[in-house]
């Protein structure tokens, strides 16, 4: 089935056969995604990029990924620099966004938004993270990431650490693994453990999974440590926020009996979640990843704009 004109707001709107395809074209997008050869293949086209919500890599590299295409950019960074702030509907701004391009890509605080948006647009949506719920690209550049280091995602073992209830980018890349058959294992502090409801659809999927609140009992198995940083802004009080913050670090010292092969990542912005010892390790991979997001955005937005 062709991807021509879908929207991509969770990371199950995709099935497995059409995340190896977005996979495979990001893998030919690497050289103009460097900047190697000149591309054209999105040549007239426009996105319009609505941040509402802070952004660094995820927006950036949407727009690069566009212009590497030769495409053009429209943005919106920030509710300030837009007309929400004065009262306009989440509906209008996505009716006036379809007249001036050809595919959106939005990020906004609340849950849900990308979806609603996606209902009022007759041009493609793809959500580039909305508040706790999902970002389906990250998981789409976490999984390339993934496969370039370790190859057949099936049968690894990856720990997700961090801040699994409010953090999207591991709502989405759980979903995905639990459906590529890898074992994972959620390490967090109870009060910010993976959510129900996702761990409902990896139960319906017979996703294979388990919890622990230590990252030393899992290290020395895992082939993949994602780590996550700790939402702050979606925590309700601070008091909250208190209680689990700086709980959850690591070091290139813990990281001592891992495997060789083990790769350390981090969608980022990180904050204290890994020491800047572990940079120098070859487990990192989070700068590789950030990067990954422009080979794979280049990717989408060429399968959702041309057959
Ligand atoms: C993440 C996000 O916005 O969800 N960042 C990103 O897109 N690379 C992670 C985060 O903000 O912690």
């Amino acid at each position: 089935m062709s991807l021509k004109g879908r929207d991509i707001v969770a990371i199950t709107d995709l099935d497995i056969n059409e995340i190896e395809i977005i996979l495979k074209e990001a893998e030919r997008m690497v050289p103009a995604a460097r900047g190697e050869v000149k591309n054209d293949l999105l040549s007239g086209k426009i996105l319009a990029s609505l941040f509402f919500e802070a952004s660094t890599r995820t927006r950036l590299s949407f727009e690069t990924a566009m212009h590497r295409l030769g495409g053009d950019v429209i943005t919106i960074a920030g509710q300030e620099g837009s007309s929400l702030i004065k009262g306009e509907t989440l509906a209008d701004t996505i009716r006036m966004a379809e007249g001036y391009s050809d595919i959106i890509a939005i990020r906004h605080p609340k849950e849900g938004a990308a979806r609603l948006s996606a209902t009022f647009s007759r041009i493609p949506v793809i959500n580039g993270g909305d508040g706790a719920g999902q970002h389906p690209t990250q998981t789409l550049l976490d999984l390339f990431t993934i496969q370039q280091n370790h190859g057949d995602i099936s049968k690894l073992h990856v720990t997700i650490g961090g801040d699994l209830k409010y953090g999207r980018t591991t709502h989405s890349l759980s979903l995905a693994l639990g459906r590529m058959g890898a074992r994972m294992t959620f390490v967090a502090p109870k009060r910010i453990q993976m959510v129900d409801h996702i761990l409902d659809d990896l139960n319906r999927m017979d996703a294979s999974f388990e919890m622990a609140y230590d990252i030393k009992d899992t290290i020395e198995d895992t082939d993949v440590l994602y780590m996550t940083r700790i939402q702050k802004e979606r925590f309700p009080d601070v008091e909250e926020y208190m209680k689990v913050a700086g709980g959850f670090r690591i070091t290139a010292e813990m990281l001592e009996p891992a495997k060789k092969n083990m790769i350390v990542m981090h969608p980022l912005p990180r904050v204290d979640e890994i020491h800047f010892s572990v940079d120098d390790t070859p487990h990192a991979k989070y700068f590789q990843q950030a990067f990954n997001g422009v080979p794979v955005r280049m990717a989408l937005l060429h399968l959702l704009l041309e057959e």
